[in-house]
């Protein structure tokens, strides 16, 4: 069996990958209570104790907003601190798996376009900017994956969905972003995904990992609504008509569209974002 190092391996994405990995591979969890990963000398240690064939960083400060007003100790966990784990991957001769975000590219591109790994990124956010150094570092390791996700949603944290499942709740009616277009992906799609990155082994570098097929948060939730059966009326409103009604959120990208042709020629087929939610939403709501 195959050695594994599964570092947030409490998060939203780590707890439900740690699940699924243990059935195949030798797993050693690490959360942010056993492993910092900003204590470079800890890391270090961790990985020459476990030596992994692969070390998989699912930790990170994933708050948006909260990145605008902790930019040092958001660039530390989700830029900085990447420096320790690729510099122990490659002391180890470890394969680094690494999860990055959409919002690394500005969302400038035309709408009738989509994003390819090779497009130079731009970030407009705190977290785009922290992740995007994370990204640097993480390529610092010899034998490396940069899996940029989008629009994260799983059984096992806080998320959209779970969000508006319960504004539903209490609101009639919900104002909800247009003019955002990109990929909902479950946590469940993107762990198939790292599960077939670690048995196929393609080449190293970038690969964009969402859920087939784009959309944009209104209409994202206005099929939340459908699914769920709730009767909750979805208004659409633009990122600036949000912004005025909340003016300490970060910018994202408007156009945050990726393209999986990469991933798809690595014989990797993620499945499209309706049928990801539909099967998220029988667990939840069960
Ligand atoms: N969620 C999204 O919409 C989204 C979108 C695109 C990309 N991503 C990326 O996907 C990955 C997984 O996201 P997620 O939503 O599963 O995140 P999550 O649920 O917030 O989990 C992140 C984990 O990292 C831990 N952590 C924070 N600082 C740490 C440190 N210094 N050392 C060790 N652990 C630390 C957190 O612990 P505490 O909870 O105790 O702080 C948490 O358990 C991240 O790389 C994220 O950037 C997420």
């Amino acid at each position: 069996m195959k050695k594994v190092l599964l570092i947030g391996a409490d998060g939203m994405l780590g707890g439900e990958l740690r699940e699924r990995l243990e059935k195949k591979y030798e797993v050693t969890g690490t959360t942010l209570q056993t492993l910092d990963i900003t204590d470079r000398d800890a890391v270090l240690a961790k990985v020459n104790e476990v030596k992994p064939y692969y070390i998989i960083n699912c930790a990170a400060y994933t708050n948006v907003d909260g990145c605008e007003v902790n930019y040092e100790l958001a660039n530390k966990v989700n830029g900085l601190a990447v420096e320790n784990i690729a510099e122990a991957a490659k002391e180890n001769d470890s394969t680094f798996i690494h999860i990055s975000t959409d919002y690394v590219f500005d969302g400038k591109l035309d709408i009738e376009k989509i994003y390819t790994e090779d497009m130079t990124p731009g970030p407009i956010s705190a977290y785009g900017k922290t992740k995007l150094v994370g990204e640097q570092n993480a390529a610092k390791a010899e034998k490396y994956y940069i899996l940029r996700t989008a629009w994260l949603y799983g059984l096992g944290g806080k998320n959209f969905v779970k969000t508006m499942l319960k504004l539903s709740e209490t609101h009639d009616e919900l104002k909800v972003v247009c003019d955002q277009h990109g990929s909902p992906t479950s946590t469940t799609t993107l762990c198939e995904i790292i599960e077939q990155i670690m048995e196929k082994e393609p080449a190293y570098g970038v690969y964009h990992s969402t859920n087939e097929g784009f959309t944009t948060w209104y209409d994202f939730t206005v099929k939340i609504m459908e699914l769920a059966g709730r009767k909750t009326i979805v208004h659409p409103v633009t990122s600036e008509e949000y912004k005025q009604m909340n003016p300490a959120s970060s910018d994202r990208p408007k156009n945050s569209m990726l393209s999986k042709e990469k991933l798809k020629n690595a014989g990797i087929t993620p499945s499209k974002w309706e049928d990801a939610l539909a099967n998220y939403l029988k667990e939840e709501l069960k």
